[in-house]
């Protein structure tokens, strides 16, 4: 037997008992009489010693140990001296007397330590994940998604989902990121593509007649990674029957009900809050708003309209808009160094042409950028519109819809966090729901589906699909937790003349709406029940419950911003015969 304990386990009860533990050594100390070494496994940490008593054999292994050597050790429990016990640690009472030690096997130097406190470049974690991963942070991560999944499964199992597992090479699904491709070796010239999601095979299971599926399900997206996005990730992906959106998300309200309960200690209220798509723009700029804190968008272009600054009239004239912002004491807080470098950042990431700004003076007056421009009764105008009050600063970005959105949504994600304006520990769940059904693309001068082609329309709004599409609002909804999109949704069309409409709409003509999704559209005329789900990035809900800001950092291997696994080294290249074999020629770059 390598273990009688695990190193996390022994407690003052075991005091006189003969035990043996194996485990990593994560830290020695050497004292004039005795060498401590902290053995150290995934349960926990114990101290062992090495007294005078011990046998020189076993002293001089003792102090030939190293760090991240893997050893195996026996002795007897003992009570610390009541100076030394460590209430810190769970086995803080005891300490092993060793009287045989065994190296299991030896550590060479490493890159860095997995107990150490110092920080440790990203690149450098990956490369080396194995050491990585044995850091306390990170197996306190991997064992919170595992009780996550735990959760999740359960309580899917108590609503009558069953899981069903559905293919990894299969054809393309559209969720708008561009395709994994694997060659065929048998079927020449033809590709599979990796799932961007189980959306179609989900929604195959309905009309096969079982009513509630899930799967935790691995999706693959070859997009531009950012730190909350993975080139293959991990969905909770739902589809039920006979049911409208209030189901599903009633559902997930459930879900999310137990988790934070479980998991955090969290009394969430239920229904949680719902937006609307054009409501969350207009407070927020945003479709994922966090809600953690206020500081609103302030629509100011009727009073723009009237206003004798010539920038804010112009543009309000041109039927565009002046919005804005009241940053409670930002006034006090952001020096004129601070206020420049908002103005860079909203030109250089959002196109806007300026940021006007205003602090609020103990009389109510402004200065700042545009002081001069407005006289003082319209200050306080505009003060009343804002609710300003002394102290405060105003910022406006004023432009066409998206880039007040955009900007504004920037700014405020920015100064919410520098201005401490929420605890970052606090915890908000919220729905928006209706989004558009479609965005117009102005490079394909198309429509596109903003979630996916197989999203129903509002009962009210079908009839806007072919006069007016930009007004079509979805049965769709997103979960937002934080300011992060969670998860999304929508109840699907279960008619096929409609789902070929919409291809129809979206550009496709019936040949190649029939070759790409001819199953989908013969499938719905053998008996299709009306059915919705939605899907939840797993990774993400882990990520934000683990209160972390990388997405990185909640999965055991994970890829790089530019889609590598520095452990393996992949992508990498393949052997010439594997080529030749799918007949794939390599094509030299350009520049080479
Ligand atoms: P959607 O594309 O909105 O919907 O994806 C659902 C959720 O998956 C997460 N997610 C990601 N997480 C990490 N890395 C990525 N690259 C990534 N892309 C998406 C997000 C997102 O909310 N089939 C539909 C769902 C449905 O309609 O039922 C779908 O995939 O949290
Ligand atoms: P100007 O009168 O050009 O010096 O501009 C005065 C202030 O208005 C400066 O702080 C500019 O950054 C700002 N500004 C100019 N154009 C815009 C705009 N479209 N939206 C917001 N602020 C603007």
């Amino acid at each position: 037997m390598c273990r009688t304990h695990t190193c996390g386990e022994l407690r003052a009860l075991h005091i006189g008992q003969t035990v043996t533990l194996s485990g990593w050594v994560d830290r020695i100390r050497e004292h004039k009489n005795a060498t401590f070494i902290d053995l150290r496994d995934r349960y926990g940490s114990t101290q062992v010693v090495i007294d005078q008593t011990a046998s020189v054999e076993l002293k001089t292994a003792a102090r030939n140990l190293g760090n991240e050597y893997v050893i195996q050790v026996s002795g007897s429990v003992v009570q610390r001296g009541d100076q030394q016990t460590n209430t810190k640690l769970a086995t803080g009472d005891i300490e092993l007397q060793v009287q045989a030690l065994v190296i299991l096997n030896p550590s060479r130097n490493l890159p860095f330590l997995p107990s150490s406190t110092d920080p440790v470049g990203e690149e450098v974690r990956l490369e080396h994940r194995y050491i990585d991963l044995r850091r306390q942070s990170m197996q306190q991560t991997l064992l919170l998604r595992n009780r996550l999944t735990k959760l999740i499964r359960d309580y899917m199992d108590e609503n009558q989902f069953i899981d069903v597992e559905t293919p990894i090479l299969g054809r393309s699904t559209p969720e708008g990121a561009r395709d994994y491709l694997v060659p065929s070796r048998v079927q020449e010239n033809c590709f599979y593509a990796l799932p961007q999601s189980p959306q179609l095979y989900k929604q195959i299971m309905m009309i096969a007649g079982y009513d509630r599926y899930y799967q935790i399900a691995r999706c693959f997206r070859d997009e531009d990674l950012r730190a909350d996005r993975q080139p293959e990730f991990t969905q909770l992906d739902i589809e039920m029957s006979f049911v409208d959106h209030n189901d599903v998300m009633g559902l997930i309200d459930g879900l999310m009900v137990k988790l934070a309960k479980e998991v955090l200690g969290i009394e969430l209220q239920t229904p949680l809050p719902r937006l609307t798509y054009d409501e969350a723009m207009r407070r927020f700029g945003h479709d994922a708003p966090d809600l953690r804190f206020g500081m609103e968008i302030v629509d100011c272009t009727d009073l723009a309209r009237q206003s004798e600054f010539q920038v804010f009239r112009s543009v309000a004239e041109a039927g565009k808009f002046v919005r804005g912002l009241c940053v409670p004491n930002g006034g006090t807080a952001l020096a004129r160094r601070r206020i420049d470098q908002l103005t860079a950042f909203v030109k250089d990431s959002y196109n806007a042409k300026g940021l006007a700004w205003a602090k609020i003076e103990d009389d109510g007056q402004w200065s700042g950028s545009v002081a001069k421009n407005l006289p003082t009764a319209e200050q306080l105008r505009w003060n009343a519109t804002m609710h300003a009050k002394p102290g405060d600063l105003l910022l406006w970005v004023a432009d066409d819809w998206t880039i007040t959105c955009k900007a504004l949504h920037g700014l405020r994600k920015t100064l919410g966090a520098e201005l401490k304006l929420y605890d970052p520990k606090s915890m908000h769940f919220s729905w928006v729901v209706e989004f558009p059904m479609f965005e117009h693309d102005p490079e394909e001068q198309r429509w596109v589906a903003m979630h996916h082609p197989f999203t129903a329309a509002k009962d009210e709004h079908v009839e806007f699909l072919e006069s007016d599409p930009s007004r079509a609002r979805a049965k769709a909804y997103d979960l937002v937790i934080n300011g992060f999109e969670a998860g999304g949704g929508t109840i699907r069309i279960h008619d096929s003349g409609v789902q070929s409409l919409i291809f129809k709409l979206l550009g496709m003509s019936p040949e190649m709406a029939k070759d790409r999704f001819g199953f989908l559209l013969d499938a719905l005329q053998c008996g299709a029940p009306p059915h919705g789900g939605i899907a939840l990035g797993l990774d993400r809900v882990v990520m934000l419950f683990a209160g972390l800001d990388n997405i990185r950092d909640v999965i055991a291997f994970p890829k790089t911003q530019k889609a590598t696994d520095l452990m393996t080294g992949a992508p990498g290249t393949v052997d010439e015969k594997q080529l030749r074999e799918l007949r794939i020629a390599m094509v030299k770059p350009a520049n080479s």
